[in-house]
């Protein structure tokens, strides 16, 4: 069965699926997204995606391309079209197309919305239980990390350094020395006091979804959480290390740049999470 796409009102085959070259988007990355998990049919935690979503094009000033309840409509048809139950939904918004020019375009014009789904084989991928060796690169972004910006490039570097290092993820590092966030994942320890650590939110990370539900899950099961920067000592000698996301939901950091968290196995608390968030996936929170 070949992939439908919705972009701009219409439902394509992938491969005719196309934007013009004048959109925002490909010229400026002039655009926001959004990816959120499907479980079982349903869209799991939709509300806190879609107010993501919100966020993003008010901070870059991008009108909302449709109504709430519309695009929540657009989000179902595209996965019943591409018959995916299990998997993402990907929404784009760009600021529209207009002539190249870098300020906003000066007539108004339609912000173009992209949406698309895609099968996954989880949240129990193989292998994903036996946790992910990271690096480290130091943080090049913007000022801006809180903005789902489809501006990506530091981070597809970053991905590149991991991958080409045989690692499942890059966290960035700061001038600081403290960790923010992955290229894709948000981070996290347990501290030798079995406290769980986080950055807190601001502009140096994006508010990730799965990270607000590991928290949430995190203070139900009494599990004392601390948000604030961790370094990267403390990270080197943590009792135990994940990243979750979206995709990833937790998974455990067993070794950063070639040294082992701990005794280089996935921790109690990480392996805790991980089963609480894909129960989560699974009733709680799905739409
Ligand atoms: N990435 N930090 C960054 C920089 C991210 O790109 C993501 C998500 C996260 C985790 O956020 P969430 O829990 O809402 O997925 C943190 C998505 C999955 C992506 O770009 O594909």
């Amino acid at each position: 069965m070949s992939r439908i796409a919705y972009v701009n009102g219409r439902y394509l085959p992938h491969a005719k699926a196309l934007v013009a070259i004048d959109d925002r988007g490909y010229q400026f990355a002039d655009g926001v997204y959004e990816v959120a998990p499907v479980q079982a049919g349903r869209i799991v935690d939709l509300e806190p995606h879609l107010d993501r979503l919100g966020n993003s094009l008010a901070a870059l000033r991008i009108e909302a391309p449709a109504p709430r309840s519309a695009l929540v409509l657009i989000c179902r048809e595209t996965l019943a079209r591409n018959r995916v139950t299990d998997g993402i939904v990907y929404i784009q918004v760009t600021r529209g197309v207009a002539p190249r020019d870098h300020g906003f375009p000066k007539l108004p014009v339609k912000p173009a919305l992209v949406v698309t789904a895609k099968a996954i084989g989880w949240p129990i991928e193989a292998g994903a239980d036996l946790g992910a060796a990271i690096v480290t690169t130091p943080d090049i972004r913007w000022g801006r990390c809180d903005v789902k910006s489809i501006g990506l490039l530091p981070n597809v570097l970053a991905k590149q350094k991991a991958r080409d290092a045989g690692a499942f993820e890059a966290w960035f590092v700061r001038a600081d020395r403290t960790v923010a966030e992955g290229a894709s994942t948000n981070a996290w320890i347990v501290d030798p006091e079995g406290r769980l650590v986080t950055r807190p939110l601001g502009p140096e990370i994006l508010p990730g979804i799965t990270r607000a539900t590991v928290l949430g899950l995190a203070r139900a099961a009494g599990i004392e959480v601390v948000e604030r920067p961790f370094g990267m000592d403390e990270l080197l000698s943590a009792r135990e290390a994940f990243l979750t996301s979206t995709t990833a939901l937790v998974r455990a950091v067993v070794s950063v740049d070639g040294r082992p968290i701990a005794n280089g196995y996935p921790g109690e608390i990480t392996r805790q999470l991980r089963a609480l968030c894909i129960a989560h996936y699974r009733g709680a929170g799905a739409a």
